[in-house]
């Protein structure tokens, strides 16, 4: 959205198509991006990140196969809403201008500092067989925010990235080979800032620390009553009741003081686990028959179109920015 006295400001994030979201990435970054959207004081991108999934999962196609339908799917029924003027749902394989800004902003990167990033080196040790791809991602991610760096740039114009703290390392990188790309050749890149938001965090189902879909501890937003009922009643339960994951899930989904007079009970013995877990599953019905209604409509009507729309919207600008880095890096037919 353009407005001559505030700049242009433009919101992109992303995420990794390796499968299907759970309550943790509602909790963690699309309860956000609704706000986000909803305010609709700036122009949004979403990165359905396809090629990035593919640093870590190109040896499992069968996970990857059906995962930008179901991140598609999954986003359309939070809410989600691409029919918006200001929405773009971008899917970074499609735009081929922006493997081209990446390679370009390689070049401007810097190696010694990629090679100290915390997030990358923590990643790394869980890798079996790290690829170059893996190494150079956080480069990568630096093309997928400046593809939509307005061009020309003028006063006032940000580009915001609302992302958890371990992406943090990443968007310092990207401002960094912003400025310095922009120090070499002159003003062309608005620097990335991060979005901080109050971002959650859940447990698994077992309590682990983080809900996911390797640790088989998570409550899939695509999960069907029966399937939600099950994993629920056979939720871990903390003998001490301080630990149980229905507590901080009930003050994630329904925050209210009814919710902290029935976690109050529980703590003092006057109900049992399975009384919490029974509330614990209407407050997460409430939440998700709606999610399921609102994809249930998605599967009819087809979703490849509004993936098309989204994604040229960003070719749009990717173009702009790549036609002026060309310029600017000589990268032109001499006379
Ligand atoms: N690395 C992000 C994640 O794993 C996903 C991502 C890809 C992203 N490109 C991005 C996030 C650009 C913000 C901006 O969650």
């Amino acid at each position: 959205m353009t407005n001559a006295h505030t700049g242009k400001k433009v919101i992109l994030t992303g995420m990794r198509t390796t499968g299907s979201l759970h309550l943790g990435h509602y909790v963690g970054a699309l309860e956000n991006w609704l706000q986000i959207q909803n305010e609709a004081k700036y122009e949004c991108y979403f990165l359905l990140a396809d090629i990035q999934a593919l640093t870590t999962h190109s040896q499992s196609p069968e996970i990857l196969r059906e995962s930008v339908r179901n991140v598609v799917l999954d986003w359309l029924s939070v809410g989600l809403d691409p029919t918006l003027p200001h929405v773009h749902f971008v899917l970074q394989s499609q735009v081929p201008e922006r493997h081209e800004l990446s390679i370009l902003l390689q070049m401007i990167a810097n190696y010694n500092i990629l090679m100290d990033n915390p997030t990358l080196k923590t990643e790394l040790t869980r890798q079996k067989e790290a690829t170059v791809g893996f190494m150079t991602y956080p480069v990568d991610q630096c093309a997928d925010i400046y593809m939509v760096s307005p061009i020309p740039p003028s006063p006032g114009d940000q580009i915001l990235v609302p992302v958890g703290e371990d992406q943090i390392p990443h968007l310092e990188y990207a401002r960094d080979v912003a400025r310095k790309f922009n120090s070499r050749y002159g003003h062309t890149l608005v620097p990335c800032s991060p979005l901080k938001a109050k971002i959650g965090r859940l447990v698994g189902t077992d309590a682990n620390e983080k809900m996911g879909k390797s640790t088989n501890n998570a409550i899939f937003l695509c999960d069907s009553k029966a399937t939600v009922t099950r994993k629920i009643m056979r939720m871990y339960s903390d003998p001490q009741r301080q630990a149980s994951p229905a507590i901080q899930y009930l003050r994630a989904f329904n925050p209210c003081d009814a919710t902290e007079t029935l976690i109050q009970e529980y703590q003092s013995g006057n109900i049992g686990d399975k009384e919490l877990k029974e509330t614990l599953l209407v407050v997460m019905e409430q939440f998700l028959e709606p999610i399921r209604m609102r994809r249930a409509s998605f599967e009819q009507i087809g979703i490849h179109d509004i993936v098309v729309s989204g994604t040229e919207a960003a070719r749009t600008t990717c173009k702009q920015v790549i036609k002026s880095i060309r310029s600017k890096m000589y990268l032109e037919y001499p006379n």
